[in-house]
């Protein structure tokens, strides 16, 4: 349990003196439809979309708060988690004199956001095999240091940290820990939500761009304690959330039994996968992934990624990066899209 954490110390003081806007149905939560609406200069004409969409995202949080079973007050929702995360930099970030804390190789968004924000990203690499470093990470934190990112299960490397780092970090850390977990669905692990009522300063981000198959609709969720969720809430845009995102997204909640079927394909294709790429004497390592893509250290990387690139096959080239030498990143297909895959690598000679 951390005992020093104080919220308060962390809200820039620009966002805590700000008075948030308030939209024109911020003060209208009726839904009987019967009212009429003359206060926010839509259109009259009904089409399904001349209203702007409820900026609380009320039936969406209402669903959300029962699959996920956290109530409504300590989740918010933005235009894909890279919202929430950049929502997470401009509420607790002073520009030009905050920094955080990376693990990589991880996701380069957190690097982006903090170029973006003015920020110093203070990077701590993980260890061989792709885990976290406590003492140095502790070692590594500044007074100036307010976030420290945690991907788990973690983007490009497929795994997910142990519980013990996870804990020490949210433990002894007094800013505030961020567990991405936009893989997490993917994963037999069990997800940090279960645990947000213990951690003050945790916060945990997921998304509905992978297992749950809508990259298309951006819609990222964040949960917190009711208290960070309150100081995000004042900063986000008004309607961050669209109306066909959120009709979209309550369908798909609804389909959660067709989403679990996906995911089993998924990790069984990801099995074959795995098994067939071994096979290849130009792959010298699989890392372990509880993810939908398999990070596989190859002989002659360039050579192998300009190869399926020619056939049509485009995969991600991470061997440039620290950590990552020789590595391509390959997302799990469908069983024919993975096939073509092994049989266009049948085809290079290294
Ligand atoms: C670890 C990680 N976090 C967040 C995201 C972004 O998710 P979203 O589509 O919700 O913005 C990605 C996308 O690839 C990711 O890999």
């Amino acid at each position: 349990m951390n005992t020093t954490f104080n919220l308060e110390s962390l809200i820039r003081p620009t966002i805590n003196a700000l008075k948030p806007y308030s939209s024109a149905r911020d003060e209208f939560d009726s839904n009987d439809g019967k009212a009429i609406l003359l206060d926010a200069n839509e259109s009259p004409f009904y089409n399904g979309l001349n209203r702007y969409p409820d900026p609380h995202q009320r039936v969406l949080k209402q669903k959300l708060s029962e699959l996920k079973n956290i109530p409504t007050d300590r989740i918010l929702l933005g235009n894909g988690s890279d919202e929430v995360l950049d929502l997470l930099f401009r509420a607790f970030c002073e520009p030009n004199l905050s920094s955080i804390i990376t693990l990589t190789p991880t996701y380069g968004m957190y690097d982006v956001l903090a170029s973006i924000n003015a920020i110093e990203n203070i990077e701590v690499p993980l260890s061989e095999n792709f885990n976290p470093e406590v003492a140095t990470i502790l070692k590594a934190i500044k007074p100036s240091t307010r976030l420290l990112f945690i991907c788990s299960p973690n983007n490009p490397t497929g795994n997910t940290f142990s519980d013990e780092s996870i804990e020490q970090l949210l433990n002894q850390f007094n800013g505030l820990v961020i567990i991405d977990e936009a893989y997490i669905d993917f994963s037999d692990k069990t997800s940090w939500l279960e645990r947000l009522e213990k951690f003050p300063n945790l916060v945990i981000t997921q998304t509905m761009s992978k297992a749950w198959g809508l990259a298309g609709i951006r819609l990222g969720f964040c949960f917190s304690s009711p208290e960070v969720i309150s100081v995000l809430k004042k900063i986000k845009p008004p309607y961050n959330v669209n109306e066909l995102t959120q009709q979209r997204a309550l369908k798909q909640l609804n389909n959660a039994d067709v989403v679990s079927v996906e995911i089993n394909t998924v990790k069984q294709n990801k099995a074959k996968l795995i098994n067939d790429l071994n096979s290849f004497s130009m792959v010298e390592m699989i890392a372990p992934s509880d993810t939908n893509f398999l990070l596989v250290r190859f002989l002659e990387p360039h050579k192998v990624y300009h190869h399926l690139r020619n056939n049509g096959i485009i995969i991600r080239n991470r061997s440039t990066l620290k950590g990552c030498e020789n590595c391509l990143r390959i997302t799990v297909g469908t069983e024919k899209e993975n096939e073509k895959l092994l049989n266009s690598l049948k085809t290079l000679v290294v």
